[in-house]
């Protein structure tokens, strides 16, 4: 790619003592959802009425309180759906809805029509004030475009006195400089202060200031030295609440409002998941649940986020990305073995120490406070490790593998995964381990066993091991003594020539309750050539569970 010198580097703003880099994010801003609108004007298939509405009651059970409906004034659909919210009653008293109108008379006439009988409205009006709109669009100068800002907001001011004295409507006021991070910042503090004493903004009745990064033109910290800026140099900032609105033409909309918000922001517009124009809207399901995962209370409830992700995908026809911070897909699941085993020990200590606190590595948030289960992260494919298929195991059947034994099974579950060409499914996995161990079929099989006590002169005790076994179908009674039941066993089975293993380790652990309570048992040989190979079996009797296990481990290491 050619650097061609035809870009030039963004003008930042001059503020040597920033503030914001030493404050922290400790309460919610005003949220207010543009969906609607903003990212509704964005979808190749707008919504309908049906959609918008679905989606205004979703945007309310999760808990705004101002929600831009539309921009009425721009067509009939428009128009319409917002008198059916108004008209249907769908809109609960303590729910602000804003609409969005160009400082242009017979748009905000037409607007003020659109809103009767609605209780609680926020008429938010724009118009562009950034060098480049100026030059190209409307080939005005600073004066010209302040000029449209305070005829518009003088109209609105009017209609809004007239409206209040005929209704009792709550009607507030918010003002953007449509693309203010292209705008000289002490045009966009004149402007804004020109509008602001044009509608008489006071502490108690204050205007909302929304300072549009219509387009993210550089790093996330110059936005948030515009804001700061801002804030510091405008008269009256008691008089206003100043809102941001991030756009993500560069990818950094959430570092963006965060940064902001830091920087004096007291109000954040956005859309679930990042919906809007180009790149989309600051997403504010992140930005709400980053707050969550720092201790603060975002006052947003997206503990339901997989039934919020289907409502916007039924009702914007758009994907929400399987990367997706806490709403993908593919959100709490790792692959890679390392992280695997990590989590897997985070869960266990959070289990055993009992803290207080979230503890797990990898995880920032617990997946259980969005609904979504434990069971999906962990997920084997070909580059899982050792100890993710046992704790699959362990969370779906439990069985606890030995520890010795992770390998083993890891690279089993790695052949399959390889060869599958997929991940394997926790179902797979575990039909996997019953193929590989516990219904394993071979050269021997145990047809009838029979364990005796022996009580030597010595005092010691002894066991003895009768029974018979198949070797390729063929029965044989076999005999041995041993020290305990499993070394009778091998006494017996070298006594047929079944020779060459030594008996290493030995697991066991119950696997279900009740009546028909089974055990099952993990053996470990080892061969004359130094290899270690696991055998598994399972029965209501821990010691033919163990026989079975022996035997299992042999028919492995002969297959
Ligand atoms: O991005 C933007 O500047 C807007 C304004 C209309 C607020 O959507
Ligand atoms: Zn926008």
């Amino acid at each position: 790619m050619q650097q061609e010198k035809k870009y030039v580097p963004f003008n930042r703003v001059s503020l040597p003592d920033r503030q914001w880099p030493d404050k922290i994010i400790d309460k919610a801003p005003v949220w207010c959802s543009v969906d609607l609108r903003d990212g509704n004007q964005a979808l190749v298939t707008p919504m309908g009425i049906e959609e918008k509405l679905k989606f205004f009651h979703t945007l309310v059970d999760v808990g705004f309180k101002e929600i831009e409906v539309g921009f009425p004034s721009a067509s009939e659909t428009e128009y319409e759906i917002l008198r059916t919210l108004i008209e249907g009653n769908h809109i609960p008293d303590d729910v602000t809805v804003q609409v969005l109108v160009q400082a242009r008379e017979e748009l905000i006439r037409k607007t003020f029509e659109a809103v009767r009988g609605a209780k609680n409205v926020i008429i938010h009006f724009y118009n562009s004030t950034s060098t480049l709109q100026r030059k190209v669009v409307f080939g005005k100068d600073m004066q010209g475009i302040t000029d449209i800002a305070v005829q518009g907001a003088r109209l609105i001011k009017q209609l809004t006195e007239e409206e209040i004295a005929r209704s009792g409507m709550n009607i507030r006021y918010e003002y953007s400089p449509e693309s203010f991070t292209g705008t000289e910042i002490d045009f966009a503090i004149s402007i804004c202060e020109a509008v602001m004493e044009e509608m008489g903004a006071t502490k108690e009745n204050p205007i909302i200031l929304n300072l549009p990064s219509t387009v993210e033109m550089c790093t996330a910290n110059t936005y948030a030295d515009q804001i700061e800026y801002f804030c510091r140099n405008m008269k009256n900032r008691d008089a206003a609440i100043i809102s941001i609105h991030p756009h993500n033409d560069r990818g950094t909309g959430v570092a963006s409002a965060e940064l902001a918000l830091m920087a004096g922001a007291d109000r954040i517009e956005g859309t679930l998941f990042g919906n809007g124009e180009r790149t989309g809207n600051l997403d504010i399901v992140t930005v709400a649940l980053n707050m969550f995962t720092q201790g603060v209370d975002p006052q947003l409830d997206f503990s339901n986020i997989l039934a919020i992700k289907k409502v916007y995908e039924e009702c914007t026809r758009m994907h929400v990305p399987e990367r997706q911070p806490y709403a993908g897909e593919l959100a709490f699941t790792a692959f890679s073995g390392s992280h695997q085993d990590a989590i897997r020990k985070g869960y266990e200590y959070m289990k055993n120490s009992g803290t207080a606190f979230w503890e797990v590595p990898y995880l920032p948030i617990n997946p259980a406070d969005l609904h979504r289960e434990y069971e999906p992260v962990i997920r084997i494919n070909s580059q899982s490790g050792k100890g993710g298929a046992a704790f699959v195991l362990q969370q779906t059947v439990g069985y606890n593998l030995p520890k010795e034994m992770h390998p083993e099974f890891g690279n089993i579950v790695k052949a399959a995964a390889d060869a599958y060409g997929d991940e394997l499914t926790s179902k797979q996995i575990v039909e996997l381990f019953k193929h590989e161990y516990i219904d394993l079929t071979g050269k021997y099989s145990l047809l009838r066993h029979r364990f005796t006590e022996l009580n030597e002169a010595d005092g010691s005790v002894h066991s003895r091991f009768e029974g018979s076994i198949t070797i390729d179908g063929v029965e044989k009674y076999i005999t041995g003594v041993g020290n305990g039941p499993i070394d009778s066993f091998f006494q017996a089975l070298e006594g047929v020539g079944i020779t060459g293993y030594k008996f290493v380790n030995y697991h066991e652990h119950a696997v279900s309750s009740g009546s028909d309570a089974q055990g099952i048992c993990y053996i470990e040989l080892k061969k004359t050539n130094g290899d270690h190979i696991f055998g598994a079996g399972i029965h209501s009797n821990i010691n033919v569970a163990a026989l079975k296990g022996i035997i299992c481990a042999i028919n492995r290491a002969e297959k």
